[in-house]
Formats: structure tokens, C-alpha cells, sequence
């Protein structure tokens, strides 16, 4: 510890606030004594923020309640001095319409309370869905030194001695539920398997994607994003952060020096070998764009056949989930595997190259987490498709859909809203066959609001009933990182902004070709064009309050649905506040 370097107390951000011998910096002083602190105990130290998600509404969080105290501990140990700052906990099972709608709150909080804050750097809790772009955008946007700490996966569910996971296995019971293959009794079982601890779902649902890029990137200790949530060695990588945070601060690692070019291609290239959640797409590009690095649909498609999927964990690995993946030597091990698909240069908040961070990383188990010359895909993970449909892209999972649907043409039945397609699914009796398209509209970010997760259409009874899993389905939706079959997402521009979408009609003909990521309708120009003509746009959905705000800000999917005032190049950069 003597040789590290130390920051001058004087020059710390924090001085500001409670340095000067006047009457402000007096009452800070003085409200932090009220707290029963005397001046030893912070003045001249590194004061850290944690911002924690933790709230009774978030069972992928529980744990945060307890875990925040090994942070302090860490912090303290180092010679910082805690200030645990509650953030929206953004509920992904809660949350309505869907935690989408909050993420860019989410962020435009985090990077305000780190603004506003006497605080030299932060700790950011998270990992259900949307916590880690949300948290990571802000924060990317401050600047001020910080560390991710990742909530952990829970443990591998459970029913009947099968292994069950997040999400997908809910999907799949669901439907044969709807087939009458699984009594209510069953189905109550089922339900007290599935979660059966704290942490984030244990598929390689959003969840873990987001956290495993936010490893790749360099944002959390080596390691940290596999280890499940009840696992003691997470109450030890949490004191670890809290110590290192401290170091950072006395170091400078800004974010700036850490989420490079270099960092956004490892984060990219370890979502397609993971067989990430298409939910990344949307997030990598934002949280990229807030770090100034300048990543599009084609750089994600370009990485995707480039970088095969090594990671066998469900749903598009076909045994495996993150618990199992941290027994067979995590993230460290699948990133030893990945060769030259890494930059191993890029700088991490551990102080090493990520090279460095990798040394001695072993895999314990090689069905679990492959090789270069044995992928679980051979490609990565997401496709993106362009056509007269969506002229601004849109996005396939390939690995996790039936292989017959990947050169398909077919009629579309299209629905307008939610619950007009959730009727028409159940309806025995409707007219429909396993090569129809089916499409949900009306469902992007403005539309939805915040692109709700019901891209993975429920399959008709009426096909479930002759045996069909799968189908053809299309919409300017998202989907769970848990789902899974043939599921166009994320078309842009959505059709509530009159993006081409809007203008499909129920029999059209849609084609799908994927090797040429290619989706277009066949209908020829001069029948678009007079649809067009006729188009009138919809109603906005929110008259007030946050949801009008949103609805006039957020961008398209293809740029990250971030907001138009947040990216970095709008306006100046925002100044210290006045003290
Ligand atoms: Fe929190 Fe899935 S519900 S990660
Ligand atoms: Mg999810």
C-alpha cells in the first residue's frame, strides 16, 4: 500500500464540499457530525457513493440489503468513507409496461445523484435487466471513477428433480399447460421451483448477458459477474470492490480510460460467444454512444459471423445455466477461449490490462463452456436483418429458433395492439397455419411505450394443438433475453412513427432470408406509396408526466432508445454545480 499513489486530499472532488472554512461547507460538516461522524472519520478520505438498487419490489436484488454492508466494509478498509445512495430498482417481474420505459430514469438518476453528491467515485449495484445499462449509462456520462458490482445469478431452479430455468422453462411449462399436458398442481409446483433464491435469473437471460458485458468492458472486478448471489464468495468480491474503489480514486481511473473502442469490441465480441440476451443490442449501442464510442446495428452484425457462440447455458445452449457456468471457470474461462477475438490491451478497473485480468484462468468443464473449434453456434448470437420492412434494421436470435424458419415466406397476420393478438391466440378456431407470419405492431419504443417485452408472441392454440412450437413471428417489440423460435424484433423505425411496419396488411406476403439478412414484404412500391398516402399517425399514449417526456426523447431502437438530450455530444458538457 505505500508505494500507491495517493491523491492530495485538497484535490478530491468531495474537498469542495466540506474542505472550505466557511458557512456552506460548515453545515456539511456539521450535518455529516449530526449523523454521528466525527471529522476524522471522512475529512481528507475518498468518499465513495453506492448506488444500490436494492428495494422489497426486487427479488433479484434481496440480497443488495445485507451486501451493501460488505461494500462499506471494504470502503472503510481502504481508507474511504461510504454514502449508500438508494436508486431506482427497476423490478423487471414488477414493472409495468416494462422496465424499458425506466432504464434511460434510471441513468439520467444515477448520473444525477453522482453530480449533485459530495462524492469521488461510486459503486454501482445492479443486475436484474435494466439496472446495468441504466446504472452503467450514467455513470459513463459523470465520469467520476467507478465499479460495477454485479448482483450474481440465483441458484438453478428446481421441480420434480429437474433443473429449471429462468424464463425459458416457464415459456415452455406454459405452453403445455395451454396444450393440457400439466395439471394447475403442477403448475403451482413448478412455480415455487423456478426462483428459489436472491439474485438475477440463472439463464443467459438479459440479466447475465448485460453483466457479463459489463465484465467484458472492464467495469467489474475479474470474475465477478459469475459468481451466483448466495455464494460467499460474493460477500468477498463485494468487500473487494469497496476496497478498490478507493484505489481508483487515488489512481484517476476515470471510465473514460476504460470504456474505449477496445472495451465496447470485447463487450460486443463476449455477447455473441455468451448467446446474449437480443436485448443487448438496444443496450450496447446506448451504453457505447454514452462513452463516445460510435457503435451501429452493422458493427454487432459484422462481430456476430465473426465470433461463434461458446457458451452452452440456456436458451441457446441446450443443458446448462449460470451456476454451472461459474463451476466450469466463468467469464475468466470463456474469455481465455475466445484467442484473438479479445483486445487484451483494453485497461480495466482492477488496474490491469484486460490480458493480465485473464492469467491463469481455467475451464473446468469444456461441454459447458466450448471451444473456438467446438462451438454451440458457429456464428454469434444475434442477426441483423434490413429490407423494405425495416429499412433501419432489426433483429433475430438464430441460434435459438428452428432452422427451418431461417429462409421463410408466408402470409402475415398482423394485430394491432396486445390484447387483440392475446385474444386471437387463444381462439381455438382461428384461421391460421405454421407458415403464417404473425405480427405485433404498434409495440417500439414510442408505441408500447419503451418496447415492452411481447416480441415472443404466444403461439396460437390452434397450432400448439396440431403439435407447432414454433412460428414465424415479427414485431418492433423486444423480447425476454429467457425467450426463444423465430422472433423478429426491434424493427425500425417502429410503426407508431410510420416506419414501414405500419403499413403491412393481413395477407401480405413476408419474407424472411436470413443468410442474406434480408426482411422485406412483397408488395410492390406503388401500393406502398398509395398506403402511405392513406397513413394517419396514432394518438400519443401519454398526455403528461414522464411518459409525454419520453415519447418526444427517446430515440429508435437501431440507436439505443436512448435519449435524444443524454448522448454525449448534445450540448456542453454539463459543469460542477455551484457550492
Ligand atoms: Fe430480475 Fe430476471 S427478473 S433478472
Ligand atoms: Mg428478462
Amino acid at each position: 500500500m505505500s508505494d500507491a499513489p495517493r491523491k492530495d486530499p485538497a484535490t478530491l472532488r468531495s474537498a469542495r464540499w466540506f474542505a472550505p472554512d466557511d458557512l456552506r461547507s460548515s453545515g456539511h460538516r456539521s450535518r455529516t457530525m449530526q449523523m454521528g461522524y466525527a471529522p476524522e472519520e471522512w475529512m481528507g478520505k475518498p468518499i465513495i457513493a453506492i448506488l444500490n438498487t436494492w428495494s422489497d419490489a426486487n427479488p433479484c436484488h434481496a440480497h443488495f440489503k445485507h451486501r451493501v454492508e460488505d461494500v462499506k466494509r471494504g470502503i472503510l478498509q481502504a481508507g474511504g468513507f461510504p454514502l449508500e445512495l438508494p436508486a431506482l430498482s427497476l423490478s423487471e417481474s414488477y414493472v409495468k409496461p416494462t422496465t424499458m420505459l425506466y432504464r434511460n430514469m434510471l441513468a439520467m438518476e444515477a448520473e444525477e445523484l453522482l453530480r449533485s453528491h459530495p462524492v469521488d467515485g461510486a459503486v454501482l449495484m445492479g443486475g436484474c435487466d435494466k439496472t446495468t445499462p441504466g446504472l452503467v449509462m450514467g455513470a459513463l456520462s459523470m465520469g467520476l471513477p467507478m465499479i460495477y458490482l454485479p448482483a450474481g445469478p440465483m441458484l438453478r431452479g428446481n421441480y420434480r428433480g429437474q433443473y429449471l430455468g429462468s424464463g425459458s422453462d416457464a415459456w415452455k411449462f406454459w405452453d403445455d399447460r395451454r396444450a393440457g399436458l400439466m395439471s394447475a398442481q403442477e403448475w403451482t409446483e413448478a412455480e415455487g421451483g423456478i426462483a428459489r433464491s436472491y439474485g438475477h435469473c440463472m439463464t443467459m437471460g438479459t440479466a447475465s448477458t448485460m453483466t457479463a458485458i459489463a465484465e467484458a468492458m472492464g467495469l467489474t472486478l475479474p470474475g465477478a459477474s459469475s459468481i451466483p448471489a448466495p455464494d460467499a464468495n460474493h460477500i468477498r468480491m463485494a468487500s473487494a470492490v469497496g476496497r478498490r474503489i478507493v484505489e481508483m480514486v487515488h489512481e484517476d481511473l476515470t471510465p473514460n480510460r476504460i470504456v474505449t473502442a477496445a472495451a465496447v469490441g470485447n463487450a460486443v465480441a463476449v455477447a455473441m460467444a455468451t448467446g446474449c440476451s437480443t436485448n443487448a443490442v438496444v443496450h450496447l449501442v446506448a451504453m457505447a454512444r454514452r462513452a463516445g464510442v460510435p457503435l451501429t446495428l452493422d458493427d454487432l452484425d459484422a462481430a456476430s459471423r465473426h465470433v461463434p457462440v461458446l457458451a452452452n447455458i440456456r436458451p441457446t445452449g441446450t443443458q446448462y445455466l449460470m451456476e454451472d457456468f461459474y463451476y466450469a471457470g466463468g467469464l475468466r474461462a470463456l474469455m481465455a477461449k475466445m484467442g484473438d477475438k479479445l483486445d487484451l490491451t483494453a485497461m480495466t478497473v482492477s488496474g490491469q490490462p484486460l490480458g493480465d485480468t485473464l492469467a491463469g484462468a481455467r475451464c473446468y468443464n469444456d461441454d459447458v463452456i466450448r471451444g473456438l473449434d467446438n462451438p454451440i453456434y458457429r456464428e454469434g448470437s444475434l442477426a441483423v436483418l434490413k429490407g423494405n420492412l425495416a429499412p433501419d434494421g432489426a433483429v433475430i436470435k438464430p441460434a435459438a429458433c428452428d432452422p427451418r424458419f431461417h429462409r421463410h415466406e408466408g402470409p402475415a397476420l398482423v394485430f394491432d395492439s396486445y390484447p387483440e393478438m392475446k385474444a386471437a391466440v387463444e381462439d381455438e378456431d382461428l384461421d391460421i397455419t405454421p407458415d403464417h407470419v404473425m405480427v405485433l405492431r404498434g409495440a417500439g419504443p414510442q408505441g408500447g411505450p419503451g418496447m415492452p417485452e411481447w416480441g415472443m408472441l404466444p403461439m396460437p392454440k390452434a397450432l400448439l394443438k396440431q403439435g407447432h412450437r414454433d412460428m414465424l413471428r415479427l414485431s418492433d417489440a423486444r423480447m425476454s433475453g429467457t425467450s426463444y423460435g423465430a422472433c423478429v424484433l426491434h424493427v425500425a423505425p417502429e410503426s407508431h412513427v410510420g416506419g414501414p411496419l405500419a403499413l403491412l396488411r393481413t395477407g401480405d406476403i413476408v419474407r424472411l432470408d436470413l443468410p442474406a439478412r434480408r426482411l422485406d414484404m412483397l408488395v410492390d412500391e406503388a401500393e406502398l406509396a398509395r398506403r402511405r398516402a392513406a397513413w394517419t399517425p396514432p394518438a400519443a399514449k401519454t398526455g403528461r408526466g414522464y411518459g409525454w417526456m419520453f415519447a418526444r426523447h427517446v430515440a429508435q431502437a437501431d440507436s439505443g432508445a436512448d435519449f435524444d438530450f443524454l448522448t454525449t455530444d448534445f450540448g456542453p458538457p454539463v459543469a460542477e454545480p455551484d457550492i
